[in-house]
């Protein structure tokens, strides 16, 4: 089922971000337990009925968790690898998870605009128009990381592109800890593996001309998508591993990588960060941009984010956004 923007009251109430928080809950009490727990001790424990205990296990197994009822309580069986607000703690009322949606970014501007709060999630299984940077389709099948981060920093618009970087810094970071994988950067901002695309980045930003009133931060990640034998210039986390990762891991690195980079938005460490995970300074690039192409060296990025390429005549010309591609 395809969750219209008109279906946003009914997903987003309080109601469901406690029904999420109690079920969270119970999903720790069991995970730490490891055995049956009773249905009297975990209501005991978590101050509510077990009716409702029981309710919020029923709501868990309709997500596709298995969980075994017996005269010795509940256990705990299995866990779907689903993105559900309630496998991320402290998160509940901020994630807002779809089986599938038209767009992430489209839901997220809708929820800007009605005045969200800074660090809002939208999470989807899959996409029906999932979109990628220069107006290019994102196909997003089932298996993928796709989200958009509501953000709203105290910045000037000028230093809104290094949104872009601080995103791809923590993608690669995340992919490097998690599973040992030369991840690296393409400007302005892909995360790539040998060479092939694994993550793609979109940001779009609603300021007026000295004030930045959000930005939405899109993440989109091949992780255990299959990539089709025509598609060389794209891998997945599965394809590089040969297993699948677990998504919920994957997603929980990153949402932190990118907390701990906010507060480094404006200073220079996060293109430092960026400098040494890049694929792309010191090659010979071509930049397309609209109405205009660049050809040389990328020799180095300034501090709003920009591309600074030498070329064939040793001037240095600056691309502040457009299409990269790696010619040596
Ligand atoms: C790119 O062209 O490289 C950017 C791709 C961005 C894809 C992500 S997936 C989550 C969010 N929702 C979208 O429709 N696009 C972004």
């Amino acid at each position: 089922m395809v969750a219209s923007l008109t279906e946003w009251p009914k997903s987003v109430n309080l109601k469901s971000s406690e029904v999420n928080k109690m079920k969270g809950e119970i999903l720790r009490a069991l995970r730490d337990s490891g055995d049956y727990v009773s249905g009297e001790s975990l209501s005991k424990e978590l101050g509510t009925s077990r009716v409702s205990i029981w309710k919020h296990i029923h709501r868990l197994e309709q997500d596709g968790y298995t969980v075994e009822a017996s005269p010795k309580g509940y256990r705990l069986l299995s866990s779907p690898d689903l993105l559900i607000p309630c496998e991320f703690p402290g998160l509940e009322q901020r994630i807002h998870h779809f089986r599938e949606i038209g767009s992430t970014m489209d839901a997220a501007r809708k929820l800007a605009e009605g005045g969200v709060e800074q660090g809002t999630i939208i999470v989807a299984e899959s996409q029906s128009h999932g979109r990628g940077r220069l107006s290019k389709e994102w196909l997003s099948p089932e298996g993928g990381i796709y989200f958009t981060v509501v953000l709203r920093p105290k910045i000037s618009p000028v230093y809104a592109p290094r949104m872009n970087l601080m995103a791809s810094v923590a993608v690669a970071t995340t992919i490097r800890r998690l599973f040992g994988l030369k991840a690296e950067l393409k400007w302005p901002n892909d995360v790539l593996i040998e060479g092939r695309k694994v993550c793609g980045i979109l940001a779009e930003m609603h300021a007026e001309v000295d004030a930045v009133h959000f930005i939405n931060l899109g993440i989109g990640v091949n992780a255990n998508t299959h990539v089709s034998q025509q598609e060389k210039k794209a891998t997945s986390l599965k394809e590089q591993l040969g297993r699948e990762v677990c998504r919920k891991e994957f997603f929980r690195s990153v949402l932190m990588e990118l907390k701990e980079r906010q507060a480094l938005l404006t200073e220079a460490d996060l293109v430092e960060e960026w400098k040494s995970l890049s694929a792309t300074l010191n090659r010979d690039v071509r930049i397309v941009a609209p109405g205009e192409e660049i050809i040389g060296q990328a020799v180095d990025i300034d501090s709003g984010g920009a591309l600074i390429i030498k070329d064939k005549d040793g001037s240095l010309r600056t691309a502040i956004a457009g299409d990269c591609i790696h010619l040596t």
